[in-house]
């Protein structure tokens, strides 16, 4: 895929998935416009990669919409848009699916949903007047259930719906979307939880979840997915609901007797 000349903004730019994404789409041509918390981070990668990089917190819409207009009067119409970051929370201590406190709940909602929703009211138009692509870093969690995970599975449920809403309203107007789900993926957003039932497949590099992401986007693909079962598995749930909710009962038992009585 040729990127010469296209403009990228990459959120959660500093780290993990994120970056090597920004990697791939820099060496294929792109000049990178690089978000992150760790704004040191997001300086290094965005300078790196042929543009710029700033600490922007990806839930206050302002300070992003801010970013997104330096980057289009600096670097040009933003031609594709990596809405990637994305946090996690546990279910710990108590392990119970009601258990993380408020504040939790609504830390992922602001970041694993509502900061595509910001950046879509911005860009979703504009970009799909020239053919961009929107991708959004849900999670195979959003297609099946992260288990020990309650607040990240319904919010990246969320992320996978709002990615096909795009999908479903822009399409038609241009706007390529793109809907990462990645199951285990070597990153320090995994450090701590690595006995999870994210990590049965196996967990891959960074670099290689990229690679997907590069091959999708020159098929204009919408699901991208890293792991050789996840869309089986999705099938399986569309099929039989209560099965698969057996499934996962019987899943949690065994996680949680290989990993001390802990889900994750
Ligand atoms: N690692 C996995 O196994 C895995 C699997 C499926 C999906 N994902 C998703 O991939 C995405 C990237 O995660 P990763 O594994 O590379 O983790 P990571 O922790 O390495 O990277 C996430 C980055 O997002 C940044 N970030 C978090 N909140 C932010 C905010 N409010 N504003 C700006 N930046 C913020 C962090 O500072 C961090 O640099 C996330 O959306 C995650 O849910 C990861």
């Amino acid at each position: 895929m040729d990127l010469t000349g296209k403009t990228a903004i990459v959120t959660g730019a500093a780290s993990g998935i994120g970056k090597a994404i920004a990697q791939a789409l820099h060496a294929h041509g792109a000049r990178i416009a690089a978000i992150d918390l760790d704004g040191a981070g997001a300086e290094r990668v965005g300078a790196a990669l042929g543009g710029f990089g700033a600490r922007v917190d990806v839930t206050g819409e302002a300070a992003l919409t801010r970013f997104i207009n330096k980057v289009e009067r600096t670097l040009g119409p933003v031609d594709i848009y990596v809405s990637n970051a994305g946090i996690g929370v546990t279910d710990g201590p108590g392990w119970g699916a009601g258990d993380a406190p408020n504040a939790s709940w609504q830390a992922c909602w602001d970041v694993n949903v509502m900061a595509s929703v910001y950046a879509a009211r911005h860009l979703a138009r504009p970009m799909a007047a020239r053919g961009g692509h929107f991708l959004i870093t849900a999670s195979a969690a959003g297609l099946l259930s992260q288990i020990g995970d309650a607040p990240y599975s319904a919010t990246k449920a969320a992320a996978v719906a709002f990615a096909e809403s795009l999908a479903i309203t822009h399409g038609d107007e241009g706007l390529v979307v793109h809907c990462l789900c990645p199951e285990g993926v070597r990153t320090p957003l995994v450090e701590g939880v690595e006995g999870g039932a994210q990590g049965l497949s196996g967990y891959i590099e960074a670099d290689e979840v990229a690679k997907a992401v590069l091959a999708a986007m020159a098929e204009k693909r919408f699901l991208i997915t890293t792991h050789p079962n996840t869309v089986q598995y999705a099938a399986h749930k569309g099929a039989d609901r209560d099965r698969w909710v057996a499934g996962m009962r019987k899943l949690r038992r065994q996680v949680m007797a290989a990993n001390h009585g802990r889900p994750m």
